[in-house]
């Protein structure tokens, strides 16, 4: 087994590749003046397993990136091309929202598919995505790390995910804790005036770590922050497996009321405090 670093992922690449005790390839990204890429794999691939690990946080490069990488694995006779894409960008665009729209992660999916032979994922917004594709779409969760992270950080914690939808990392990160856990539910008060509180669960007095999948605007994070903080909850930790941070969503969530801020390497970023090393390690090895 090879272990070959996308321009995004180089930390994260030797970290794996010395979990899984494999040789790490050389290879070399550049950027012409208009834009375009360049990239070259020094060493032998031919009739090797090969992982390509590139996390896809500035999307259209890496997805070009790995385009012409996987292309250049196939020419030299590499015996498998596994794509470990942490991040995998476009994957909110799993349906047609308006018409006229693409589905863009099947459009990708198709793409893929052609590429390598089997894609490794953490987290996905959506795991019905595995449909669209035509090889092995395998996902991990990072959740339990970010539980194991945040435990010696919290008392008398309790675990919310920020929608129903997401209560299964409540679930996840609640047995790393081994507390209760439970969803924010939004309320309408007033056409101008919403709350948001857990469903079940009372907060006074007790420490929260939200966990999401991913923060992007931070909108809904924020606004779930300030108002645990007014029901009494002492500390808020808000967690997200890929911190996609943009613009001043950190500055938000901070403002908000957030005690600490914390995300994986699948998105590097300011609070990317965490490794999904070992999880991408435990798949690429059964
Ligand atoms: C929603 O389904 C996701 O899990 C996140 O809660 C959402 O994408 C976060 O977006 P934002 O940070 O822009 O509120």
């Amino acid at each position: 087994m090879i272990i070959i670093s996308g321009s995004n992922s180089q930390n994260l690449a030797y970290r794996v590749s010395k979990l899984t005790n494999s040789e790490l390839l050389r290879t070399e990204f550049k950027k012409f003046p208009d834009g375009e890429l360049y990239i070259r794999i020094h060493g032998d691939v031919k009739n090797r397993d090969v992982f390509l690990i590139q996390t896809q946080n500035n999307q259209n490069d890496s997805i070009v990136e790995t385009i012409l990488m996987c292309d250049v694995l196939r020419d030299e006779g590499a015996k498998s091309i596994n794509l470990v894409a942490p991040y995998l960008a476009y994957a909110r665009q799993d349906k047609k929202f308006n018409d006229g729209e693409p589905i863009s992660i099947r459009a990708l999916a198709k793409l893929y598919s052609n590429l390598c032979d089997k894609l490794i994922t953490i987290n996905p917004h959506e795991v019905h995505i595995e449909a669209f594709f035509d090889i092995p779409f395998i996902h991990g969760n990072a959740v339990n790390k970010l539980a194991e992270y945040a435990k010696d950080k919290l008392n008398n914690p309790v675990v919310l995910s920020p929608d129903k939808g997401a209560i299964e990392l409540a679930k996840t990160a609640s047995e790393v804790l081994d507390c209760e856990y439970d969803y924010l539910e939004k309320t309408r008060i007033s056409p101008t005036e919403i709350k948001i509180a857990p469903k079940n669960l009372d907060v006074k007095d007790r420490d929260i770590l939200i966990v999401d999948d991913i923060i992007s605007t931070g909108g809904t994070m924020a606004k779930a922050i300030a108002m645990l903080k007014e029901q009494g909850a002492k500390k808020v930790i808000a967690s997200c497996v890929h911190p996609v941070l943009i613009g001043d969503a950190l500055n938000k969530l901070y403002i908000g009321g957030a005690d600490e801020v914390i995300g994986t390497d699948t998105y590097p970023s300011e609070v990317s405090k965490i490794s999904v090393d070992t999880v991408i390690a435990d798949l690429i090895k059964f």
